[in-house]
Parts: C-alpha cells; structure tokens; sequence
C-alpha cells in the first residue's frame, strides 16, 4: 500500500512538472520553507521582481524610490548598479530595513569581462580555446564579485546565422557544437566549484529560445521554424549551459511557434524542466513580459499570468508580476502554488549564493581595489585577444618587419573608445588601448609609426551617430572628406607599409543594431582604394562585430586581418600579430558571405535534391544563383596562419562501428612552414543516409594544438555512437545505422575524407 502511495506521489509530481522544482539540499529546503512561512503574498511577488537600478547616485542608496520598494519587501533583485560601495549599501537598506531582512541579488551584463574586457563573444569563439574562454570568464566573475556583482547576464548562446543581426557579435557564431562547448566553457567559469564562493557568481544563460534565428536578421523579430531544426540546430548550446549546471535563465524577446518565449510553457517548463532537469530559475528579459501586449497576448495582468504559468519566476523590469498577480489569484486565473514555486526559486538561488549566511559575501570593499583591471588580468586579456584575431589573407605582407615607417590610417586607428565593443558597459575605455598607441609601443624605437584618420566611419552623420552611443564616439571629423583623405595619403606617402584600420564601430552591433548593408561602409572602400593605389603594402586590420561581405577587399586587398573588438588590451594585442610576436590561429566561428544576398549562409546545410555538382557554379535546374557561386568568401572554421600546416591521410581503427564501441580517427599535420604556430584541427561527420535529411557536414571535434616550425603530430579523435545522435522526426536522440563519411581538416571546406559504417 506505501509503496503505491509512493508511486503515487511521485507519478503526480511528474505529471505536475514538479519533480524538477525539488531540490537535493534538504538543509535549503528547510531554510526556504520556513522563511517562506513568514512571508506575505505582497513579499512573496516582490521576489519575483527585479527592477532597474536607475539612477541610485552614492549617499542615496536608502533615499531613492527603489529604496522605499526595497524596505517594502517589494524587490528581490537589482541590475545594471555598478559600484561596491553603492551595492553595499543597497544591499543593507534590504537586509537591515526590509521586513524579513532578504538579501538582494545583485546583477549585470558581464557580458565579456569586466573592467577588463576580453574581446567580443564571436572574437573569443573564434579563439577556439576553451581554456581561455572558460578563463576570461573566471576573471570577470573574480572582478565583478569585487565589486559587489553576484549574477552575470551570459552567456549569450543563440546560435545565428544571419550577419545582419546585430547581436550575432553577442554570441559563438553559426554551430551548434562549437557553440555549446562554449556555453559549457563559460559556465564553469562564472560559477566555479561552488557559487556560495565569494568570487563565483550565477551565470544566466539566455536567450531562450531561438533570439539568433530572427527574420530578415531584424532584432526582436518573429522567428519560426520545425521542432526537428530546434533540437538538431539550435536547442544544444542552451542545453549545454544547464548540463554545465547554469544557475539560471533568460526568456527572449521573440516568439517560438506563435507564442512569445516568456509565455511559453512548452519551452519553459516541457523543454527547459522536465525534458532537460533544470533546476534554477527563469528571468524574463528587459520588459518581456509587458511586451507580450504589443505581441498580441492581452493585458498585463493577462500577460503576466501566462508568464507565471509558463515557468517564469523573474520579472524583468516591467513589474507586472509585482502589480497584477494578487488580482490573477484572486480571479483563479493563477495558483498560489504557482506564486510559491516561483518565489522558493529565487530564495533557494540566494541560498546558493551564500547570501543568507553573508549578505555581504560580494561587497568586499578591499578585494574591489586590489583584484580589478589588474596587470596580470589585462596580460591574459592580450593574450585572449591575440588569440581571437583572424588572418583572413595573407600576400607575404605580414608580419611586418620592425624598422621603417608605418603609415596607420583610419577611422578605427585611434579610437579607444571602441576597442572594447558592445555589451561592455563595466570598461574603463579611458584605460583601453587604441591601435595607434598599442602599435607604437610594440613596435619599439626603431620603427616609425605615423597616423591619419584618413576618413570618418561613414558619410551618413545619423549612421554614426547611432553606431557609436554608449560613450563610444568616434569625434567626427568636421572637415570636408577630401582634406581628410588629403591628410592620410600624404602621411601614406612617406611610409613602406600601410595599415589600414577599418571596418565597423563598436556599436554597429549588439541590441538593436542590425544591418542590410553588411559592408564595410563606402567612405572608408573610397579610402581602401586611394591607399592601394599609392602601390605600397597595404594590410587592412578589420574591426567588426560581424561577419562583413568582403569580396572585393579580398580581391584587392593583400592582407586582411579581422580583429573584431579585442577588448581593454586590443591596440596591443593587434600590434603583437602584426609584428608577428603571435601567429595569428584564430578561425571563423561564423561564416563570411560573398554578398548579403547569400544570407543566411552557413555550413551544414542540407543536401537539397537537386545540389550543385562539385566544382561548379551554376547549373540549371540546380540549387544555386544565377549571379554568385554558393560558395561563402570565407567558409566556417577558416583563418591562416604566418605559417602553413600539411595534413596527411586520415587513418580509422576500425571502418565499422557499434553501439558501444569506439573508432579512433587520426591524422598526421605538420607545420610545413618556418615559424612556430598554432592550428585548430577539426573533425566533421556526414550522416550519409537518414530517416530524416542530415547536414552534409557536422562539427564534431577539435583540438588546438602548437606546433613548431618543421614539427609533426598526430592526432587522434575518439568516436562513438553518441557523436552520431541527432534528433529524429519523433524527437528521439538516436543514431541510425548505416554509412557515415568522417572528415578532417583545417577547415570546414579543406579536409580529408574517410568512411565508415555504423551498426548497432
Ligand atoms: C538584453 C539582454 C540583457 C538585458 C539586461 C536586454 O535588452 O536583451 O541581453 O541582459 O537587456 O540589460
């Protein structure tokens, strides 16, 4: 009879969704359960809400109007307030004037670094090295957490494919695989071992679901797509941030088949708990909740209850929940059990934090001067930085010798401001390293480096005014263009080699900045051309927070180095790769379209019935343009090197494989050039036959590896059945039997091929 009651239970609370809202702490459960009794339902909604911290100036702290709702238990976090000594006192007006004296949680997009920021999330994708990336977060959770942050708003995991979307530089780019390493990588590093650590904060993976796939790569826009493309092509970076243990989660702004992500229970509770355990709590995004009227869901009282039904425990902003859910349950349109789920969420995530034990525990007024923008965190910035650039063509131009004069020319050249990108809103960029300062000090005495802008970022003053808010201005130059252009010709004129430094400003994306045009703006191809047309070198260090179209600069140009926003460090970081003190290694985390009508364009696509014969560029009655050749400019997983890699044959242990075994795949490659270097070795699988249709290649693998100049290594990469899973047309992860094709490569267009069968 028990152990039916039991099965009972147990078969409810599945049923209910609630298994997951259970935690393996009993001593928190205790804890959250009985302050739980004490609270109101007004403190029990005021958990739920996490306004802004507007404008809270120093000495305010217990005067302002979020500092009366603070006392009235009607907050349960804060965001975007920066400072130690202001969080701290915050922090005491919660946990010394308020009721029941709750801790607050504190905040912020720590979004790639701190005050010392690391290069943009598609630059650092690009770096391929997880231990760097798992490091640049474990350094921004060490600065933050000194002053006074205890959540970081990242990692941003959506999966794009769209270079018109502006926040495509937010993320890891175009695959799934790459993408949720990544996800995993910058997890652990925010959280640590242990989140009650007084130098580990909560990461909040977001935004779920599908914010990368909007139409037309307009931001906030409709996205729509099969289940099956979900999981196989979208859903695993998400995923690989719960595994990874994520502490918490954020809604988007768009819809998942019709109904906006913060109304969504199918994605909030089907997918996120019972599918996929997660365990912590949902945030909206910034006003999502009340956004849901415009969407065409109702009121906010209707929009917030949706919310709270669907799985969301945070309001963002918009304190709809704060004000109209005591009227829902009233109504019975929510349940209180609902309100107690949600509100248990957020305190078991204080608990975590340590927060109940030491309300403080992150407002170490020492640690904020001693462990912030320090030589040793802004070294491994540089370091980062380097990593992340990539050598897209190469003419025997770079690296430049020391000795002579450099000409460096640009709207991008001495601009500090800008170096650290979108989304770095902790950055000192007075302290930031411009290229012309960075280049000058790496360059050393015997070398001459002269500077021109050479032309503003782009002839339309209202393009640049909105491409450079946020304090990233690029102090337009007033005179007429062609005495701007004069200037940097006649400075180009007295030097051996030009450097020419262009491209997007820091703002030209992140939120709501999307382009059509994903060229690098006229006036500075207008500037392009003059300098190549003085004869002499020219190399153009590209910044941009995209992947631009570049076709014409790599017909003419001899050297293009992307740089993205490398961050506090970039200008030497840059300099250190132009002088060849790094080889360059980074490779693309996203695909470089030969024109913006080839958009969205990435590699692992599908087959399509009717694809192009290899080798050419149009067919009839084929899958193709009658304009441009399907081929990217530049494909997934490229970039060069100073040096050159050979690859030899792949070698398989075994041509068969079944369901618990493994196969190993190996391949000699030797650095077949004179310097030492870097190469990202890549393993990609293609399901040859399938139940459903199948990419024609998958990322599955990769190893960075160095090399010295002459040097070889083998390298091995262990397969089993479960690289071969993906999603079937019942949603099941499964591998199907047959035959598969196994290729390795510098990239994802350059490989070798082998195959194999698989048989379970
Ligand atoms: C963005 C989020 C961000 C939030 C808080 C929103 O506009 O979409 O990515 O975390 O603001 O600043």
């Amino acid at each position: 009879m028990k152990i039916v009651k039991v099965y009972l239970v147990l078969f409810l609370l599945a049923v209910t969704g609630a298994v997951a809202q259970t935690s393996k702490d009993p001593k928190m459960d205790r804890f959250v359960t009985d302050l739980m009794k004490k609270m109101t339902l007004q403190e029990k909604l005021g958990q739920l809400n996490l306004p802004g911290a507007g404008d809270i100036t120093t000495g305010q702290a217990s005067s302002s109007d979020i500092a009366q709702k603070i006392k009235d238990g009607k907050v349960g976090g804060l965001f975007n307030i920066k400072g130690v000594e202001k969080i701290r006192a915050v922090q005491k007006v919660a946990v010394e004037n308020s009721r029941l004296k709750i801790p607050l949680l504190f905040g912020m997009d720590v979004i790639h670094g701190y005050q010392t920021v690391f290069p943009i999330p598609l630059g650092l994708s690009s770096s391929w090295d997880m231990d760097l990336i798992r490091q640049s977060a474990r350094i921004a959770a060490i600065e933050a957490s000194a002053d006074g942050i205890n959540w970081t708003f990242s990692p941003m995991v959506d999966i794009s494919r769209d270079p018109r979307w502006g926040r495509v530089s937010e993320g890891s780019g175009e695959d799934p695989y790459l993408g949720s390493q990544i996800a995993k990588a910058m997890v652990t590093g925010y959280q640590g071992d242990d989140l009650s650590k007084n130098n580990t904060i909560m990461a909040c993976v977001k935004h779920f679901a599908l914010y990368g796939a909007a139409e037309a790569g307009r931001d906030y826009n409709t996205t729509d797509m099969s289940r099956l493309r979900m999981y196989n092509e979208f859903f695993s970076p998400y995923k690989a941030a719960i595994d990874a243990g994520v502490a918490s989660v954020m809604t988007s702004f768009n819809e998942v088949e019709g109904v906006p992500a913060s109304a969504n229970k199918w994605l909030m509770t089907d997918v996120l708990r019972k599918q996929w355990g997660f365990g912590g709590f949902v945030v909206t995004d910034y006003t999502a909740i009340n956004e849901m009227t415009d969407h065409g869901l109702g009121d906010l009282q209707t929009v917030s209850a949706l919310a709270l039904k669907a799985g969301v425990e945070m309001d963002m902003v918009g304190e709809g929940f704060l004000t109209t859910l005591e009227k829902s349950l009233k109504e019975g349109k929510v349940t209180q059990q609902q309100i107690e789920i949600a509100c248990k969420k957020i305190l078991e995530a204080k608990y975590k934090l340590g927060l109940f034990e030491d309300p403080y525990r992150y407002t170490d007024v020492q640690r904020s001067k001693t462990e912030i923008f320090t030589d040793a965190n802004r070294k491994i910035a540089r370091q980062t930085a380097a990593q992340s650039f990539v050598l897209l063509k190469n003419n025997n131009v770079l690296p430049i010798k020391r000795g002579g004069t450099i000409a460096l020319i640009g709207p991008l050249a001495d601009a500090k401001e800008n170096m650290t990108g979108t989304w770095s809103v902790a950055a000192d960029n007075d302290k930031s390293i411009a290229l012309l300062a960075g280049l000058k000090t790496v360059a050393g005495s015997q070398t001459k480096v002269l500077y021109a802008k050479g032309s503003n970022l782009t002839a339309d003053t209202l393009l640049e005014e909105r491409g450079t808010m946020f304090g990233k201005s690029l102090k337009r130059d007033r005179r007429p263009a062609d005495v701007i252009l004069k200037e940097a010709l006649d400075v180009a004129g007295k030097s051996d080699v030009i450097v020419a430094a262009l491209g997007e400003s820091a703002e030209m994306t992140g939120e709501s900045s999307s382009r059509t045009d994903i060229e690098i703006p006229e006036l500075q191809k207008q500037l392009l051309q003059a300098l190549l047309k003085t004869g002499k070198p020219v190399v153009l260090v590209l910044f941009t927070g995209r992947p631009l179209a570049l076709k014409w600069e790599d017909e003419n140009v001899p050297a293009i180095l992307n740089v993205w926003f490398g961050g506090s460090e970039a200008g030497h970081a840059v300099a250190d790769v132009l002088f060849g003190d790094v080889n360059p290694s980074g490779k693309l985390s996203a695909t470089f379209p030969q024109n913006v009508g080839q958009v969205p364009i990435f590699y692992n696509h599908k087959n399509t019935g009717r694809p192009l014969p290899e080798g050419k560029w149009f067919q009839k009655f084929r899958s193709n343009y009658l304009d441009v050749s399907n081929d990217p400019l530049y494909p997934f997983g490229y970039g060069l090197s100073y040096t050159t890699f050979k690859y030899g044959d792949i070698k398989l242990s075994n041509t068969s494989l079944k369901t618990g075994e493994s196969l190993t795949a190996s391949i000699t490659v030797t650095n077949s050039g004179s310097r030492d270097g870097k190469e990202v070795v890549q393993l990609y699988l293609r399901d040859l036959v399938g139940s459903v249709t199948r990419p024609v290649k998958e990322l599955k693998g990769f190893q960075k590896i160095s090399l010295k100049a002459g040097e070889s290594k083998t390298v091995s990469f262990k397969i089993t059945d479960e690289d071969l899973k993906f999603y079937n047309a019942d949603l099941k992860f499964t591998a199907e039997p047959g035959d598969f094709k196994l290729f390795i490569g510098t990239n994802s267009r350059d490989v070798k091929e082998a195959s194999f069968k698989f048989a379970n």
